[in-house]
């Protein structure tokens, strides 16, 4: 039995579920629910950062629940930079589905890459749930990650890297890996459903300070 069955979503989580407003499934957001509670309970020092925002739900969670700290989101807020070479064959089609201006979202809703202002809309589900994007505590940072990711910013005590395919993950551990506070988590949303994702994470741990703490639903790092 998983550690995390018997925990109970928060209601913000089943409400975020409930809108269609993420992809993560319960198990994953319970997984998410208990690291941010354990680096709270910890004290682990650091902002909240998630790369992959879509819609905004596994980030208004994570924002419900980070206390003091200020939560940074990053999307590109349009449609997904196409996979490369490193990535497999499953992320090409999901890809050219995507491209072709077929792809459905959630329980056949308009799929988020093709919404005309998904950064404003995004603002308005934070903002529907309590919390506004206030350039302070919440920040919501449009753009490739390569173009916005700084790696020598503030610590990090969690960050939820959420953008599928290798280049992206790898870029994202690369950037923030050193930035994470002893004793904080790096959790990769795609590790069991992306082979690209699970490729970049095997690679990056091959010299990085961290541990692997979880690996189903998703892979789950902590720093030493
Ligand atoms: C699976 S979605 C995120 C899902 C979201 N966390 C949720 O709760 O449903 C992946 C997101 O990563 C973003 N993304 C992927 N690669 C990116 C890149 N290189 N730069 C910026 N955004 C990127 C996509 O635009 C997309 O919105």
């Amino acid at each position: 039995m998983s550690l995390l069955t018997n925990l109970f979503l928060p209601s913000i989580a089943r409400k975020v579920r409930k809108k269609r407003l993420t992809y993560l499934s319960r198990e994953k957001l319970k997984s998410l629910v208990h690291c941010i509670r354990q680096v709270n309970k910890e004290k682990v020092d650091g902002d909240v950062l998630e790369m992959g925002i879509a819609l905004g739900g596994s980030g208004i969670v994570l924002a419900s629940l980070m206390g003091e700290r200020h939560f940074y989101g990053y999307d590109v807020f349009g449609q997904i930079p196409k996979p490369g070479a490193d990535d497999g064959e499953d992320a090409h089609m999901r890809f050219s589905r995507i491209e072709s201006g077929k792809s459905k979202g959630l329980k056949g809703d308009l799929y988020y890459g093709y919404h005309n202002d998904l950064l404003n809309e995004v603002r308005q589900n934070f903002e529907s749930f309590g919390y506004p994007e206030d350039g302070s505590r919440i920040n919501l940072i449009e753009g490739l990650f390569q173009d916005t990711l700084p790696s020598d910013g503030a610590a990090v005590a969690l960050a939820h890297i959420d953008c599928d395919w290798f280049d992206p993950v790898k870029l994202c551990l690369e950037r923030i890996g050193p930035r994470i506070s002893p004793g904080g988590f790096i959790i990769l949303d795609d590790f069991n459903d992306y082979e690209g994702c699970r490729k970049a994470t095997d690679a990056y741990l091959e010299n990085a300070p961290f541990d692997i703490f979880i690996h189903e639903p998703h892979a789950v790092l902590r720093r030493r």
